[in-house]
């Protein structure tokens, strides 16, 4: 099985990381929108139409199945995607969602939603999670954290005065905190050590749970191929994979 993963830019790898590693398909066609990343900024609208368009570019690829990485645009252009595409299209949120849920029994938990400004905006973790039962929820758009990630910070002064900054006003470590961004995981030693009793929700393991729970998908016997595609820079695409993609 062929699958499509769709992302604004390089965060997305994180998702392909967790697909890879369970073996879902035989090959990941990835298509990371380099050129006019960040998404995270922009007006709902805009990431509709660059999501439509990234989809007639992946069909030309004939992939059985899309994968939306990026929680920007799971938050606003999933449903438009959906009605458009001619094979099934699954974003990050719900499964993020359900994830929490499988691990978080009591409804009063504290859950921390930390997105992009346009994942926070759109309030779709939030309306899922209160139908869920949960209401005891804090979102925030901690936007430094995607170019810190992008430098390769993962760890260091720089990225530790950013943690401090954005998160100084949450007292007690949640029952969980969502990393609803692409960039998130990469930084969840961090994150883990600033709140060392949460559970952390990371979308690429999230994805996998839900798609091995919902659909009947035969594990790939050999390792997932995977081929990158870029709308600029495919060089800086392939050199972060191999980056992010070893052990
Ligand atoms: N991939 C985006 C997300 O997961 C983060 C980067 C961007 O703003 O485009 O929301």
């Amino acid at each position: 099985m062929r699958a499509g993963v769709y992302d604004s830019g390089v965060g997305g790898l994180t998702v392909a990381k967790s697909l890879i590693g369970h073996r879902l398909f035989d090959e990941i066609v990835y298509f990371g929108d380099t050129a006019r990343v960040p998404y995270g900024t922009k007006e709902p609208q805009t990431i509709i139409k660059y999501s439509l368009e990234a989809l007639e570019y992946l069909k030309t690829f004939d992939i059985d199945i899309m994968i939306v990485a990026c929680n920007t645009v799971s938050a606003h252009a999933l449903g438009e995607l959906q009605k458009n595409a001619p094979f099934e299209v699954f974003g990050v949120i719900e499964p993020g969602v359900l994830a929490v849920a499988n691990r978080l029994k009591n409804k009063d938990a504290s859950i921390l939603i930390l997105g992009t400004k346009a994942t926070i905006n759109s309030g779709q973790y939030e309306k899922l999670l209160r139908q869920k039962g949960y209401s005891n929820l804090i979102s925030l758009s901690p936007s430094l954290f995607v170019p810190i990630v992008e430098e390769g910070l993962f760890e260091g002064e720089v990225l530790q005065s950013a943690i401090e900054y954005y998160l100084k006003d949450i007292k007690q470590d949640p029952d969980a905190v969502i990393l609803g961004c692409t960039h998130f995981p990469l930084i969840s030693k961090a994150l883990q050590a600033h709140f060392p009793k949460s559970v952390l929700i990371h979308s690429g393991e999230a994805i996998v749970e839900y798609l091995e729970s919902k659909c009947s998908l035969t594990k790939s016997k050999n390792q997932t191929t995977l081929k990158l595609l870029a709308s600029d820079n495919v060089k800086t695409l392939e050199y972060t994979a191999d980056l992010w993609l070893k052990n």
